[in-house]
């Protein structure tokens, strides 16, 4: 453990897993422990548990728990040390000085967000210098104010191979640092290692993440030449898939809890600019898991401005597959006057777009829209495809008022009793949740197959002797006192190499006196690892917790041992292969 025991003990001592989690999570307290939708994976039933006593958390659903620690690791996706800086930050500690631990990646981060920052200052002064006046020129003529320009930082990347190289350099900054930045790139020529500029005659729209990092940039040339964009690929700071451009901006512009998601970084400062501050875009790809979870975050409601083309309104679609299931309110607006927000503010100021904003259709009757433009009511064929369709969509809404509020209407439409409507919707419902009970239930039960763990792949060379394994960890966790009275196993005795990893942790501690909690395992596994570790835990509250259990699950995982032996000959040692002989002749 890199980490002084007193600092982390304290961190522990002030940290309040309840307070923590509830940031990200609505928790519903169920006795001594507190239950709601993982933030982990989608669910409509509660299988996240928070246990206070413990201060650890466990998904019964997707098999994801830890401690504090582990939680912010996983929800803001940090690396150790960066998510115990987080969580001292918000305990009011601070860092020891000498932690003696290994700083070296988050060095490397910091070194990159510094390097960013100043590549942004340099794009900025290049386009208010004179190199950057046919850039600056571009945006004016696009409608953009001085001060849109300002506040969004834009820039402009000379036409250059190392204009940008050469002034880092001059503050500091290592070829190194730039390229594993992604500011500049690598080449090899003839032996030689070459390095230039990445971004070249464009554009510059730095983003920002939350809390003020620039995290990466994305470059538009000036004319039509392709690629339109150039985007900052993955590095230790970034990761595509993950930004959200100018959520730094519209998380305070935003009193609401209602963002609008636009498809283009222009459309956005288009959007900012005329007033609607709560305009924020993905990078580069269509909406991810990630980005969803983040945008659910900061908001109750999103509201889906795409490009009225057919890419435009495919993104829509599959953004709203993937939103459906952050349970957050999903408007589409079915955008006229222009084929982007941009264009449509540019064409008829922000008033037309605000009109747009009010009656956006929500989702379910832009699902109910297309179903009917699909079909000709006015025949009973069409009548009955097009009921057929519009029930399957009421199908998913969870709320029975909803319901049927959206069966009148259609009832009124279509003259259709507005009972056998609902009747029908509430089949479907009723159906849809039963297959996704089953879905959950067959993942669970995936998940625990022995033959895909990958947290602990040995599992699979004995089920039985893997479960003593667990049943013997869990017992020690709770009772660390069994460990002086129960047989001297030790960790090469193990059969699963992760359950050894963690016994020899246990067993470490336990001699030196130190406590156990999951916190101070959580530097030395990773945040899945955490998550098995938790599950030990609270299998500790379901075994028996006797020495005697200690006992019988050393001796079971003695005799799947001996008993694996048989099955690999080949790769038995002298000693093995004598007992196998041994064995065979005591068998027959
Ligand atoms: P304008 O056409 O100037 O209004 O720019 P825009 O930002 O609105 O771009 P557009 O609508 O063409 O594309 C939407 C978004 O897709 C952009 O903001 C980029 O994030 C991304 N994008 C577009 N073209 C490219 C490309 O060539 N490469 C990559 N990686 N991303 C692109
Ligand atoms: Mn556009």
């Amino acid at each position: 453990m890199a980490l002084g025991e007193e600092f982390l003990s304290e961190l522990r001592m002030r940290t309040d897993i309840e307070n923590l989690i509830s940031s990200y999570v609505v928790l519903k307290r169920r006795g001594k422990t507190l239950v709601g939708l993982c933030p982990f994976h989608n669910e409509k039933t509660p299988s996240f548990t928070v246990y206070p006593e413990s201060q650890s958390f466990y998904c019964f659903g997707c098999g994801s728990g830890g401690d504090a620690v582990t939680f912010l690791r996983k929800i803001e996706n940090l690396d150790y040390i960066d998510a115990i800086k987080a969580l001292a930050d918000k305990v009011g500690m601070t860092m020891p000085d000498e932690g003696g631990y290994d700083k070296t990646i988050s060095d490397k981060r910091r070194r990159i967000l510094e390097a960013n920052r100043a590549a942004a200052r340099y794009f900025h002064s290049c386009l208010m210098a004179p190199e950057g006046r046919e850039a600056l020129e571009y945006l004016l003529r696009r409608g953009l104010t001085k001060k849109t320009i300002a506040s969004f930082g834009l820039g402009f990347a000379p036409n250059s191979w190392h204009s940008l190289i050469d002034h880092m350099r001059s503050l500091g900054f290592t070829r190194q640092e730039l390229v594993s930045a992604n500011l500049a790139n690598e080449s090899i020529k003839n032996d030689r290692k070459n390095v230039y500029d990445n971004f070249r005659n464009r554009l510059m729209f730095p983003v920002i993440d939350i809390r003020g990092n620039v995290v990466a940039f994305g470059g538009r040339v000036l004319d039509d030449s392709k690629p339109k964009y150039i985007n900052t690929s993955d590095t230790l700071v970034y990761k595509k898939g993950q930004g959200i451009f100018a959520l730094n901006l519209a998380k305070n512009g935003n009193s609401e809890r209602k963002l609008i998601l636009a498809e283009g970084y222009m459309d956005v400062i288009a959007l900012h600019q005329a007033g609607f501050t709560n305009a924020v875009a993905c990078l580069g790809t269509a909406l991810t898991k990630e980005q969803a979870g983040i945008i659910a975050r900061y908001a109750d409601e999103v509201i889906l401005s795409y490009d009225n083309d057919g890419a435009g309104q495919a993104a829509a679609n599959r953004a709203i597959q993937i939103f459906s299931k952050t349970g957050i309110k999903i408007r589409v607006l079915s955008l006229s006057g222009g084929k982007d927000p941009d264009e449509i503010i540019k064409n008829h100021g922000p008033e037309r777009f605000r009109a747009l904003l009010q009656g956006a259709a929500n989702d379910t009757e832009y699902k109910i829209l297309k179903a009917r433009n699909k079909y000709d009511v006015s025949t009973d064929d069409g009548k009955v495809s097009f009921l057929n369709e519009a029930t399957d969509v009421l199908s998913f809404i969870s709320n029975s008022i909803e319901r049927e509020v959206y069966a009148s209407r259609l009832s009124g439409e279509l003259n259709i009793s507005k009972e056998a409507i609902l009747r029908e919707a509430e089949r479907k419902y009723k159906a849809n949740r039963r297959k996704s009970e089953k879905a959950q239930f067959r993942q669970i039960q995936r998940d625990s197959q022995p033959s895909n763990d990958p947290v602990n792949p040995d599992r699979a060379k004995s089920p039985l002797g893997a479960k003593a394994e667990d049943v013997l960890l869990a017992t020690i966790m709770k009772n660390p006192d069994f460990l002086e009275k129960i047989d001297d196993i030790q960790p090469e005795e193990f059969i699963t190499s992760f359950n050894a990893r963690v016994f020899a942790f246990l067993r470490d501690r336990i001699k030196q006196n130190l406590p156990l909690d999951l916190s101070y395992f959580s530097g030395s596994f990773t945040p899945e690892e955490m998550g098995r570790i938790a599950l030990l835990q609270t299998m500790s509250f379901t075994v028996s917790n006797t020495v005697a259990e200690c006992s019988d699950c050393i001796k079971t995982i003695r005799r799947e041992k001996a008993n694996m032996i048989k099955v690999d000959p080949a790769g038995a040692s002298d000693e093995e292969f004598l007992k196998l002989f041994q064995n065979k002749t005591k068998d027959t």
